[in-house]
Parts: structure tokens; sequence; C-alpha cells
């Protein structure tokens, strides 16, 4: 099911980060929505903590970072492309491969040819700089299931 948490400081959404880690299986698809400054890299930070890596920079040069992480993660950040396609920056193969692939700025794919995965928001607010509110989409039933199972809007420690 759909669910929306908030973080009110930048080490509250990496924590909910390193907590989303448990839905993720090899071949696993997020799709980070949600502005510039949102807290997208962020969360991906947290992620990769909880996996076991420790070097997460905004892939907005080289397009997709990679991570040997406990599972493999490949980074993209579309944000400087106008529209793209999911195969012509090979994301395919990586999800094809086990590699969990995240996605900042989705809205530049022409299209997502596997729906396996989460589309996650961030929303800011207007009156608190540091407020995020953070949606969290299944895409398919199995992780639906998955999500249901970890009780993740119980976040918190
Ligand atoms: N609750 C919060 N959660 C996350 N970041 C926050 C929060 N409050 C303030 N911030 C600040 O917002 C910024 C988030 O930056 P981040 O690079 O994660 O955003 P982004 O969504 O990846 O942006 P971009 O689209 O440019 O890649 C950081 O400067 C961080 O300190
Ligand atoms: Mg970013």
């Amino acid at each position: 099911m759909t669910f929306s948490i908030t973080t009110t400081s930048s080490e509250e959404t990496e924590s909910f980060g390193a907590a989303f880690a448990k839905v993720l299986t090899p071949g696993s698809i997020i799709l980070l929505n949600g502005t510039l400054g949102m807290g997208k890299t962020t969360f991906v930070r947290g992620m990769l903590k909880a996996l076991e890596w420790r070097e997460v920079r905004s892939p907005s040069f080289t397009l997709v970072n990679e991570y040997y992480s406990t599972i493999p993660v490949a980074h993209a950040d579309l944000y400087r492309l106008k529209k793209v396609d999911f195969r012509e920056l090979g994301l395919d193969e990586y999800s094809d491969d086990g590699w969990v692939v995240v996605i900042e700025w989705p809205d530049r794919l022409t299209s997502v040819p596997k729906l396996e995965g989460f589309s996650v928001l961030f929303k800011g607010n207007e009156n608190d700089a540091f407020l995020r509110t953070i949606e969290v989409h299944p895409l398919d039933d199995v992780s639906r299931d998955i999500c249901d199972s970890l009780d993740l809007e119980n976040w918190r420690p």
C-alpha cells in the first residue's frame, strides 16, 4: 500500500533510506521523484549505508554511479537529459544482472519497461525548510507485499 512519512533533517531522511533498504531485492527499480534539493541523494546515501557502502555522490555528470554494496546498486541521475530511453542507458542490463537500479529524475525516461520496485516521491514544505514528506508507492504486487510485511511506516527506532 502507498504510505507517507515525514522527516525534519537530512539525518532523518538518511535513516529512513536505511530502513527502506530492507525492501530491496536484486533487480529492484526505485524511481525517486521530487524537485531539486528535496533529499533524493540523501535518501540514497542512507540506503547505501545499510548496504555497507559509504561513498555516495550525486551522479549528475557521470549519469550512472556503480556501488559494489552487499546488493550492487546502479544510481542514475537524469536531470541534465531531456528525454532518454531506459535501455539506451543500459539500465535494463543492470536490473537483469541483479543490480538494484535507483533513478533520480525518472520523468526524463521515455518509458520504464519493467516495473518491479517502488516510486518514492519527495516533497518540501513552504513553511519549514527542513521538513520533507516522503511518499512510497509500490509499483507491483510483490513490492506491495514486501512493503506491508516490513511495516515501514514505523521506521523510527
Ligand atoms: N528533511 C530533510 N531531508 C533531506 N534533506 C534535507 C532535509 N532538510 C534539509 N535538507 C537539505 O536538503 C538538501 C537535499 O539535497 P539532496 O542532494 O539530497 O537533494 P536531491 O533531491 O538529490 O537534489 P537534486 O535533484 O539536485 O539531485 C541537502 O542540502 C540537505 O541538507
Ligand atoms: Mg540528487
